[in-house]
């Protein structure tokens, strides 16, 4: 069946004119900040793909087990016509459940979605090789704007890993999953992957590599900045900082000036002082009532939730009711 050609929902004129939006705010608030999907343009999404098979980065891994350990039992349980995923990327933990749709039968449609027009264009070229009864339509689109765009009709599993659910802020979240709700049919089902939380001696290196990638990861975003906007950020000038919030229970990636810098984007000059942070990215962890207690108060009932063997990370199935 192969490939469609990929549905573009943000094309370069959008993606730019949210960029600019994103950087005016954020560069201009008093604690600066930008929005984590900046990160991800080709080689951002190599370098999250890097982060995956890192030693300290457990999620993958803890969340691959879940889907090894889980996979039949959910598309028994989903019997989805339709699968959906969300924050895509390279898809590969997805294809745990795709061996068990196809075993199963049933499954006409996978549907990834993505900012990244470089990590959808090659999941969804090896995908539809590799399983070649299955439409795969792609879709570059922002998962906070575009869930109306969903292909409709025929059972849905909409799936969100990687524990991304937890980049949102709790207003953004709390957006996010009553847009779910909303695109989705009574009984319709929602796979999502949580991070849980823990002791931060565990979160902290996963979010700050002995190697060093996930340093170049963050610095990444400085370069779409460069790149895209004709900014003037010497990425170099900047430290990789991740630091544990234990009232808001997440990660926050910063950058940290190391010396005091004026930096030239758009028409703003942004002033650094020495030691100033921007954040790029937080990473919420999450405990399993504040999961199902969110997903319900969007009219969304946790059917299962479960963990790997160690209790790092959380999988839980929905349905919309
Ligand atoms: C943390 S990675 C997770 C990738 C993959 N799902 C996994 O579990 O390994 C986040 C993914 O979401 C995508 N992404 C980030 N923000 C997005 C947004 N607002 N809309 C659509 N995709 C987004 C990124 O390009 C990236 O592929």
């Amino acid at each position: 069946m192969g490939a469609e050609p990929l549905e573009i929902h943000l094309d370069d004129r959008d993606l730019s004119r949210s960029l600019r939006r994103d950087v005016r705010i954020g560069l201009t608030a008093a604690a600066k900040w930008l929005p984590p999907k900046w990160f991800y343009d080709a080689r951002g999404s190599e370098l999250f793909d890097e982060i995956t098979r890192l030693p300290e980065y457990y999620p993958t891994r803890a969340e691959r087990a879940v889907l090894a350990e889980r996979a039949v039992e959910i598309a028994e349980l989903t019997g989805a016509k339709t699968l959906i995923e969300l924050g895509s990327g390279s898809s590969e933990k997805t294809r745990l459940l795709l061996d068990a749709f196809t075993r199963r039968g049933g499954l006409g449609t996978f549907v990834p979605l993505d900012v990244s027009v470089s990590a959808l264009a090659g999941s969804t070229a090896a995908l539809a090789a590799d399983y070649p009864g299955l439409r795969v339509r792609g879709i570059v689109g922002d998962f906070t704007r575009h869930l109306d765009r969903l292909p409709t009709g025929g059972r849905r599993l909409v799936i969100f890993l990687g524990g991304t659910i937890g980049n949102l802020l709790p207003v953004e979240r709390a957006e996010f999953v009553a847009a779910m709700r909303a695109a989705l049919e009574a009984g319709d089902w929602l796979l999502v992957g949580t991070d849980l939380v823990k002791d931060p001696a565990v979160i902290v290196p996963a979010y700050d590599d002995a190697a060093g990638v996930t340093a170049e990861f963050n610095r990444n975003v400085l370069r779409v900045l460069n790149r895209e906007l004709d900014a003037d950020f010497d990425p170099a000038g900047f430290a990789h900082v991740a630091l544990w919030n234990p009232e808001q229970e997440w990660i926050e990636m910063r950058l940290r000036a190391r010396r005091s810098m004026r930096v030239t984007v758009l028409d703003l000059d942004v002033d650094f002082a020495a030691g100033e942070d921007l954040r790029t990215e937080v990473s919420a962890k999450f405990r399993p009532e504040g999961i199902s207690g969110e997903l319900a108060a969007a009219g969304l009932r946790t059917e299962r939730f479960w963990t790997d063997p160690d209790g790092l990370f959380g999988v839980t199935l929905a349905r919309a009711v």
